[in-house]
């Protein structure tokens, strides 16, 4: 399995922070934000990985990561989103580095205390399809919301007015090749962009997505409140161990 790691976009979130340099450069605790999505592909066991950059400052992430040795890869290659057109946008440019083969995918603003190699196991045992990672939280307004019906996740509401459960979708996604054809049928959503979601809600309607719960402490880190608390959880406890 190949990993792919999105950190294009514009964190427009985070200005003025992001008028200088990319958000995924920027720092949460003592490393730049990117390399944690990286360490979680790493510990999982995926060391072929592509970085989706974006915004002004792509070359700097060619400095930060070189050939990707120093950070546990044994190959990184990198690609460059024009503009923000969604995350599944993004997702779009790593048809070539999958090479008809399942990716695991994570958001490059997505940091995790603990190891998601037992839902890559799950992912390669269930025969596949697609695999999200869901985790409990305090405001699922935020984020994709899972509906539930008889412990199936029956349909995934984006940042929903009214969360129909208190779970979030985690930016943590396992696919199969489909992947690159169900993006392809998308149209962008009222915030101009290839929502994610959106190619969750396919493969559920084709009955093909699964789910396991995140182990340990979330949090994406895409906004000044999450950039916080990323910092001060890692600083507290550590990102990716066990
Ligand atoms: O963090 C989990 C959440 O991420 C999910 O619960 C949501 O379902 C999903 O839509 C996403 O929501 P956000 O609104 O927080 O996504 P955001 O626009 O902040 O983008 C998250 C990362 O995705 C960003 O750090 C880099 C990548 N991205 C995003 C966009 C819009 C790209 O690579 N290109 C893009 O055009």
């Amino acid at each position: 399995m190949k990993g792919v790691v999105l950190a294009g976009g514009l964190g427009t979130r985070l200005h003025p922070l992001t008028k200088i340099t990319n958000k995924h450069l920027l720092p949460v605790y003592n490393r730049p934000m990117v390399t944690y999505p990286i360490e979680c592909l790493v510990k999982a066991g995926i060391k072929d990985v592509l970085v989706v950059t974006g915004g002004n400052n792509p070359g700097d992430f060619l400095k930060l990561l070189g050939n990707g040795k120093e950070y546990g890869l044994e190959n990184i290659n990198y690609a460059y989103q024009q503009g923000e057109g969604g995350i599944a946008d993004a997702l779009a440019l790593a048809k070539n580095h999958a090479s008809g083969g399942p990716i695991c995918v994570v958001l490059g603003d997505n940091i995790i205390e603990k190891n998601i190699r037992s839902a890559v196991d799950e992912y390669h045992k269930q025969g596949g399809g697609a695999r999200i990672l869901l985790k409990r939280v305090e405001n699922p307004r935020r984020f994709g919301v899972p509906v539930f019906e008889n412990g199936q996740v029956v349909a995934i509401v984006e940042k929903p007015e009214h969360p129909p459960s208190s779970y979030a979708v985690t930016g943590i996604y396992m696919y199969d090749n489909e992947v690159f054809d169900f993006i392809g049928t998308l149209t962008p959503s009222q915030r101009g962009e290839l929502e994610i979601t959106d190619v969750n809600n396919v493969y559920i309607r084709k009955g093909k997505l699964a789910w396991s719960e995140l182990e340990g402490w979330w949090t994406d880190a895409g906004t000044f409140d999450s950039l916080l608390r990323a910092s001060n959880l890692v600083a507290q406890g550590g990102a990716n161990n066990v």
